[in-house]
């Protein structure tokens, strides 16, 4: 059977393919965010450090336990660890695939809703835009369609081959929106928001949201990581595979910063003259981007770019969590690809309605609360985004970390990491020691983050 589950067919291919699926919505819209709350460049040296020591070490874990089992998630610990309670941590990944894309999805598709917005030289009224319903179903169906089609080719000829077109372009799009940006005028004190480190604001809970945004940036916490290795040849370096996706990811984040900030501060002068309503959630780039580009020169234009930008990073990450559903029902259930496919979109299609009919569609869902304020906005998108984006991910690392580190073995598992790759079967005992004390202990402390305890 797992000579038909496809493969990568080139290590580039595979690296283009990861990569998209960690550059995403994450990257372009959260990143900058958290940064702007968190001190600005103080912050960035932080997650910096946090994607080097957690966040790669934890990721040669996932991929080495994919590429060894040749299996999704749930497969993959079977395969180590056969009918055991395990398995439990296969099925949550799987499921947190289901839950963020679908309110993922819902925002993917006003990213395309956008496209057409600012073609139509209409910026404004993000919350008349959002609230109405089929609006907001029939965009998020669109990019449904849209994920389908391309996972529908399966690894190669879908995932693949499409990863190595969208991200040249996310590339150059994001390189043309840097240079609109720094040369508008006022845009010089973003820059050094961005760039000069300010560490009296770095706080306890700072520290933890670092880490938890390189978690979620990184893809990490719900096998997808497994998914993806379990289709990596036993010849490619996973060190170095690992560290290129790193690097583009955190890349990528970094030049989203260098659009925002100039930007902002070209138009407002400053953080603070955005509302504080604002700077968080959907809010930030649907409201604040559109206004910023009409006031600009040419800036209609560079508004599309940025939303054709983001609707590209989001689609090779709604391709990524899509596949792991898709695996795991190809593997257990024996399902054919081009069938389970479509099945698979529509039910998380289904579970992503009540998201898309949140932002005023539906009073029920608009004001759903069953998760506290604090954590949390009330409307059923947001507490989505809570329990599967924070909660899951921490959870699911926390529990991989340690099956991989303690009932797979670490030192089994650096075997595996290990191959063809000399310089970490020289330093192996550092990462064992990390996958199975320091990793875990770190996620439990986000863990508490996340219920407030630092608050
Ligand atoms: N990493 C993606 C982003 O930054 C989100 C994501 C999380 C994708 C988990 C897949 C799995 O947008």
């Amino acid at each position: 059977m797992s000579a038909n589950r496809g493969q990568w067919s080139s290590r580039i291919g595979f690296i283009f393919a990861a990569a998209g699926s960690a550059i995403g919505l994450g990257n372009i819209w959260r990143f900058p965010y958290v940064v702007g709350e968190n001190g600005g460049a103080a912050f960035v040296i932080l997650y910096l450090g946090f994607v080097a020591l957690i966040g790669l070490p934890y990721m040669f874990g996932e991929l080495a336990l994919g590429r060894v089992a040749q299996r999704n998630p749930v497969g993959s610990i079977d395969a180590i660890k056969p009918r055991s309670r395990w398995r439990w941590a296969g099925i949550l990944g799987v499921l947190t695939g289901v839950g963020i894309l679908s309110f993922y999805g819902v925002i993917a598709g006003w990213t395309v809703g956008y496209i057409h917005k600012m073609l139509t030289n209409n910026p404004g009224g993000f919350e008349q835009f959002v609230a109405d319903p089929w609006a907001s179903l029939f965009l998020y169906a669109l990019f449904t369609l849209l994920t389908i089609s391309i996972v529908y080719n399966g690894i190669e000829g879908g995932i693949e081959r499409w990863a190595k077109i969208l991200m040249p372009i996310l590339f150059v799009l994001l390189i043309i929106l840097i240079i609109y940006s720094n040369s508008l005028s006022g845009s010089g004190g973003g820059l050094s928001f961005y760039l000069n480190p300010d560490f009296s604001k770095i706080t306890g809970s700072t520290v933890l949201a670092a880490l938890g945004q390189a978690f979620f940036s990184l893809s990490l916490g719900m096998g997808l990581m497994i998914t993806y290795g379990s289709y990596l040849s036993k010849q490619e370096n996973l060190v170095t595979s690992g560290i290129y996706i790193g690097i583009f990811d955190t890349m990528i984040a970094f030049m989203a910063g260098l659009i925002i900030f100039p930007a902002i501060f070209a138009i407002k002068g400053n953080m603070e003259a955005i509302d504080a309503s604002l700077r968080s959630g959907p809010g930030l780039i649907f409201k604040v981007f559109p206004e910023i580009f009409s006031q600009m020169p040419g800036g209609i234009f560079v508004g599309v770019l940025f939303f054709i930008l983001l609707s590209v990073a989001a689609l090779t990450s709604t391709i990524s969590l899509l596949e792991v559903e898709v695996a795991y029902l190809i593997d257990e259930k024996g399902a054919r690809r081009k069938t389970i496919v479509w099945a698979a979109a529509a039910v998380t299609f289904f579970v992503g309605i009540p998201s898309a009919v949140s932002q005023g569609g539906s009073d029920f869902f608009t004001n759903f609360g069953l998760i506290p304020e604090r954590f949390a906005g009330p409307d059923f998108l947001s507490q989505m985004s809570f329990i599967f984006g924070d909660l899951a991910l921490a959870l699911g690392a926390f529990l991989l970390s340690i099956f991989i580190g303690w009932v797979w073995g670490a030192d089994k598992a650096a075997d595996e990491i290990a191959r063809n790759s000399p310089f970490f079967a020289k330093t192996r005992s550092v990462w064992m020691f990390m996958i199975r004390y320091f990793i875990p202990l770190v996620i439990f402390l986000i863990l508490l983050n996340v219920f407030g305890i630092f608050n």
